[in-house]
């Protein structure tokens, strides 16, 4: 079996280069000549764990490659669409106009008999609008089923491999079965399969997602109650973490959900229910986005209380990335931070380990360090925002002899603040006494 894999970013090339890990024919298809000419050199545009040994063994192995052609897909029996729906320049919604691009290209070269797998994050009631184009478009009846993807980054090849469940969004019965054979193995692993109509699946992709944003917010809700009453969100999250009616996971509280994924969706999500008449159903995920917005600011208040201000401050700033294991800086809370203390007159330094970068393209005036020491060395304070573990490993101690003040926030709730204080530290964190 062929398949084709339309738009190569995080989902997209790894959507390609694990199914071609299964023993299939695959090529990936993209408009941006350098990310191909990247991933076809077998080197991966992003920072992603375990992904590029994967790509190298099968470009090696000739089931995967990748092209600009759209014409490539002619020969596959199974296209997936994996393109962007970023937020649209001045509104909450979703821009889908690449998922219409690729429906195009599909209804242009795809052959009679192959389906089409949309696995982008799309508003409900956009796969039967893309199916009625299809049928417009193309002479063949090419079949459309959506396949949402849950894949996180940072474990996107395991997710990918392993997922937790495959969903299916279908109207016709050829779509069922070719995707049943693309995840046979996964199917005869146990996998949970469940086939729906079109817009069960694509509301369980978008309700997934808001799901876990508004428990990171519930969380940081009641790290705000913490912070006036003098209690621990720790260990508050510890103890109802242990009802596994709530379960511990997702109840990090901190400086809150970044990335191109759950603030996007939970926008993009009210925007879509305001067009449908039921916005009052998700009127909630209003104040799940004012909670977690309100983290950073809280921040950056803190950074202020504790300096006296932070106008000529050198501030460390210990992470670009939205989360560790990951080089994506999109909508990334520490780096928000670090830009509105930049803007605000402090003299921020920041350092993450992977990505620069990216934090370099958003905000090319921001100073950079080479590493932790180099940020530190001179330092008023230092702000932990992204918790990778190499930050968690820092020596106070050697921290503060660096350091010009020793005042430190973590915004991640992952260092030990008693080590902190011990060091001599006046250390905070968000929702901590
Ligand atoms: C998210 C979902 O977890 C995936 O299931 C989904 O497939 C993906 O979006 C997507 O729609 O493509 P991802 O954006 O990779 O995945 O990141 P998460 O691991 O969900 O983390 C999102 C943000 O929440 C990060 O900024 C993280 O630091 C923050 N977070 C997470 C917390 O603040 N507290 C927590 O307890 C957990």
């Amino acid at each position: 079996m062929k398949l084709s894999v339309i738009g190569t970013g995080y989902l997209g090339a790894v959507h390609a280069a694990c199914m071609a890990e299964l023993g299939f024919d695959v090529v990936g298809i993209d408009v941006d000549a350098d990310k191909i000419a990247t991933l076809q050199s077998g080197k991966a545009p992003f920072f992603e764990p375990d992904f590029e040994p994967i790509l190298e063994r099968n470009i090696a192995a000739g089931r995967l490659h990748f092209t600009t052609d759209f014409s490539a897909m002619a020969d596959a029996d199974v296209h997936f669409v994996c393109v962007g729906t970023p937020q649209a320049a001045g509104s909450l919604a979703a821009d889908t106009r690449y998922v219409d691009s690729a429906i195009e290209e599909v209804a242009r070269y795809a052959k009679a008999g192959s389906v089409v797998a949309g696995k982008s994050t799309v508003p409900v009631g956009t796969a039967a609008r893309l199916q009625a184009k299809l049928d417009e478009l193309s002479a063949h009846g090419i079949e459309l089923a959506w396949n949402p993807e849950f894949l996180r980054e940072g474990f996107a090849v395991e997710d990918t491999l392993h997922p937790d469940r495959i969903v299916i969004g279908v109207q016709g019965e050829s779509a069922e079965g070719w995707l049943r054979q693309v995840y046979a193995s996964m199917i005869a692993a146990n996998t949970p399969f469940l086939v729906t109509d079109f817009p069960t699946a694509e509301l369980v992709k978008v309700s997934a997602n808001a799901f876990l944003a508004t428990k990171i917010s519930f969380i940081n809700a009641m790290a705000e109650v913490c912070e006036t009453v003098g209690g621990d969100v720790v260990a508050l999250a510890d103890a109802i973490g242990h009802d596994v009616r709530i379960g511990r996971r997702f109840l990090n509280a901190g400086i809150g959900f970044g990335g191109g994924c759950l603030p996007k969706d939970i926008r993009a999500f009210q925007a879509r229910a305001a067009e449908l008449g039921v916005e009052e159903a998700v009127a909630f995920l209003r104040d799940v986005d004012a909670v977690n917005m309100r983290r950073r600011s809280r921040v950056v208040e803190l950074a202020n209380e504790m300096l006296g201000g932070t106008v000529g401050k050198r501030i460390a700033v210990l992470g670009a990335a939205f989360k560790p294991n990951s080089d994506d800086v999109r909508d990334s809370p520490a780096l928000d931070i670090a830009s509105t203390l930049a803007e605000g007159g402090a003299d921020v330094i920041i350092y993450d380990p992977e990505a620069m970068a990216n934090a370099l393209k958003r905000f090319p005036s921001l100073k950079t360090a080479d590493s932790i020491e180099q940020a530190l060395t001179g330092a008023d304070a230092v702000l932990h925002l992204t918790e990778w573990k190499v930050f968690r490993d820092i020596n106070p101690v050697e921290a503060k002899n660096l350091m010009n003040h020793a005042f430190m926030i973590d915004g991640r709730n992952a260092l030990d603040l008693q080590a902190w204080r011990a060091a001599g530290f006046e250390a905070k964190a968000l929702g901590r006494p």
